[in-house]
């Protein structure tokens, strides 16, 4: 599993730094939607689930946290810890977050607005829309 991480690039001076980052540009998908998650309790892992067509990117723009990805027949632990670094996350990876340090601040920018329907909540059911997804490639192959 190809893990998929963004270095921005930091715009320092002596009065600190500062990342932009553009659609198309420093990020590979329009942006149309930005959330962040601070204040998350020791212990809690959030997540639990993936997106049938949402595109992420997940930044921890303070403090620290870690990521969990599993494409259904893989798993990888990324650790975030850079205000500068973004995790890309594409459809149909199951993600978990857990680890946040007390002032962690993870911010996701996404591709699309809030869709609840987009939402796969059940692993299992993850698990076979993976599949599926496979059969299909594997038919359009022939
Ligand atoms: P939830 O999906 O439980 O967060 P996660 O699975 O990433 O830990 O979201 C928590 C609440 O916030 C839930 O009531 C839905 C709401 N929410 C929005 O209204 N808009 C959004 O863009 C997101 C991500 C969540």
């Amino acid at each position: 599993m190809q893990v998929v991480k963004y270095v921005f690039q930091p715009h320092g001076d002596d009065r600190g730094q500062l990342v932009a980052l553009e659609e198309f540009k420093d990020i590979p998908f329009r942006i149309k939607r930005v959330y962040y998650m601070y204040d998350t309790g020791k212990g809690v892992t959030r997540g639990y689930h993936a997106h049938k067509s949402l595109e992420q990117i997940l930044i921890c723009i303070h403090g620290s946290c870690k990521i969990m990805l599993d494409n259904g027949s893989e798993k990888k632990v990324i650790p975030l810890e850079k205000p500068y670094e973004g995790l890309y996350v594409s459809h149909l990876m199951w993600r978990e977050m857990f680890d946040f340090s007390p002032d962690a601040v993870l911010m996701v920018l996404a591709s699309e607005l809030y869709d609840e329907s987009d939402y796969i909540r059940d692993y299992d059911v993850f698990l076979k829309h993976v599949q599926e997804c496979a059969e299909q490639n594997a038919a359009s192959e022939v």
